[in-house]
């Protein structure tokens, strides 16, 4: 059996790191129905009402078997030529970083960019689990958490001339009426983040700094994320990767 939850304060949250926090989440209590974080005996979740979300890659072991991880479109859409040894990514919006996993079990060593505190602890606490599993942890051993907006991380690297071979990008899709209604955990996501209205700046900060290529992450019919039309695109039934080259240096 559990132990009782042990609920988090918001306020802790803060001290973790210096990041912007929005009006709703500060004013988050355990009681409400607002987005909260409470500590489990099998990891932190983030709960709303009877919504209860953690991150976990244990569930992702069929997918990231050896024999299977190429077969990934994801994979197929990051793989690069001539790239560092092991490979580097940032993955500038890593959300509870199941695709930063599957990057990091085909070999790339991956920087995950978080902003949103409460999924940044959420992610710390999925790595962590992560790498005291005898089964994940010579993957999450390539994961490094970096809490913090990916434009000025990225932006900042870039001043001081550094690459990566991959910058993938995944921002919040526009909600479809349908999806919000039936699919309560991306609701409680999109409780906390807006659909994302700084693509031109994530994909130009992402572009100065990957020495080999962009990937974004789409809804197979939604449309690019800006203006700029990307190289190729790979697309399976439900998601599109659009692939942009890096910006002349
Ligand atoms: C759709 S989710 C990503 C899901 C992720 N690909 C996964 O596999 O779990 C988008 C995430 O990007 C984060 N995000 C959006 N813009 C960001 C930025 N500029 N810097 C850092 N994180 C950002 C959001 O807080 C959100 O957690």
């Amino acid at each position: 059996m559990q132990s009782a939850p042990r609920t988090l304060r918001i306020r802790a949250l803060r001290e973790r790191k210096a990041v912007t926090k929005t009006a709703s989440t500060t004013a988050a209590s355990p009681e409400s129905n607002s987005p909260h974080l409470e500590r489990c005996a099998d990891g932190l979740y983030l709960v709303a009402g009877d919504v209860r979300l953690r991150g976990d890659f244990s569930s992702l072991a069929s997918r990231v078997a050896p024999a299977r991880i190429s077969s990934e479109l994801l994979v197929k859409a990051c793989k690069v030529k001539g790239a560092n040894t092991p490979p580097t990514a940032i993955d500038a919006t890593a959300g509870l970083g199941e695709d930063s996993f599957v990057l990091a079990a085909a070999g790339f060593s991956v920087v995950m960019c978080e902003r949103d505190p409460m999924i940044a602890a959420l992610l710390a606490d999925a790595l962590d689990r992560a790498r005291a599993d005898e089964r994940t942890a010579h993957i999450a051993a390539r994961m490094t958490l970096a809490e913090a907006d990916s434009i000025a991380y990225m932006n900042s690297a870039a001043a001081q001339d550094q690459t990566v071979d991959v910058v993938f990008l995944d921002p919040m899709f526009p909600a479809k009426r349908k999806s919000a209604l039936t699919n309560k955990k991306l609701q409680l996501i999109r409780a906390l983040e807006s659909p994302c209205t700084e693509g031109v700046e994530l994909l130009n900060a992402a572009r100065a700094i990957a020495a080999k290529k962009v990937v974004v992450k789409r809804a197979v019919k939604a449309p690019t994320l800006t203006d700029a039309k990307p190289a190729s695109s790979i697309a399976g039934k439900t998601i599109r990767y659009d692939i942009y080259p890096p910006l002349a240096r």
